[in-house]
């Protein structure tokens, strides 16, 4: 085991905006973790609660977090480790409005209560190209439909990716499970973002760890939002 992972998980053990129940209990006891609570166990106000699901090194936790500070991030990663850059950054610049969650994606349900979430960011997610069934690409119908349990109605799903494949996935699976695209484009820096207003446009460029890595090596980057 590397040092420096160890040395990042002791740290997220000290961190008050790092959250990693045990997933056993989830698992095998069924149980729940601030289910319905996080308005008021965690961000102690009402603010629309945007999540970032696989986030990584949570870039786009904290970067939306340091623009809107009326609304609350979480970013999800089963790797605390990665998580860890994110977390301490929000500390050191006294963020309130950020947290982090280490579990798995697949039993998101146990986290979230009805009505609970606003918006959903899946940036650069494991593209799983032989995942047919979709229980194990987090952009899938197999996972939307777990994420309406928890959304608000009209809540957004943004997924943000350099991979075809995602985003002609999404194209056609989302419109096929009742959701609604608002916006996209195949080359989120091409033409597309100068039809954007300057918010968007700012927004779009917050680049993730995995994005930087792929645009060094020139690939197109793309952008679908859906309304459930
Ligand atoms: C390709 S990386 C992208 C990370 C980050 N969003 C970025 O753009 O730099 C995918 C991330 O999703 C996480 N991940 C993949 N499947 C997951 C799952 N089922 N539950 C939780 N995290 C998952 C991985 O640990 C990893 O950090």
């Amino acid at each position: 085991m590397g040092k420096d992972k160890l040395k990042k998980w002791a740290e997220n053990e000290q961190f008050h905006n790092v959250h990693q129940p045990p997933l056993m209990d989830v698992i095998k006891k069924g149980l729940t973790y601030n289910k319905g609570e996080w308005h008021e166990k965690v961000f102690k106000n009402n603010n629309p609660i945007v999540l970032e699901l696989g986030c990584g090194k949570g870039e786009y936790t904290v970067g939306l977090a340091r623009r809107f500070p009326n609304k609350n991030f979480i970013g999800i990663d089963v790797k605390g480790h990665r998580f860890h850059k994110g977390a301490k950054e929000a500390i050191q610049e006294g963020l309130p409005n950020v947290a982090f969650l280490r579990t798995r994606i697949e039993f998101i349900e146990a986290y979230f209560g009805k009505d609970e979430v606003s918006e959903i960011w899946l940036t650069f997610s494991d593209p799983q190209p032989l995942d047919y069934i979709g229980n194990r690409r987090i952009t899938s119908p197999w996972y939307v439909e777990k994420y309406k349990n928890f959304l608000k109605p009209q809540a957004i799903i943004h997924i943000k990716h350099d991979n075809p494949g995602i985003y002609e996935k999404a194209m056609k699976e989302l419109p096929s499970i009742g959701c609604n695209i608002e916006a996209h484009s195949d080359d989120v820096y091409g033409p597309y973002l100068h039809t954007v207003d300057e918010e968007m446009q700012d927004i779009l460029k917050i680049r993730t760890f995995y994005e930087q890595m792929w645009l060094k090596e020139n690939r197109i980057i793309k952008y679908v939002r859906a309304r459930i």
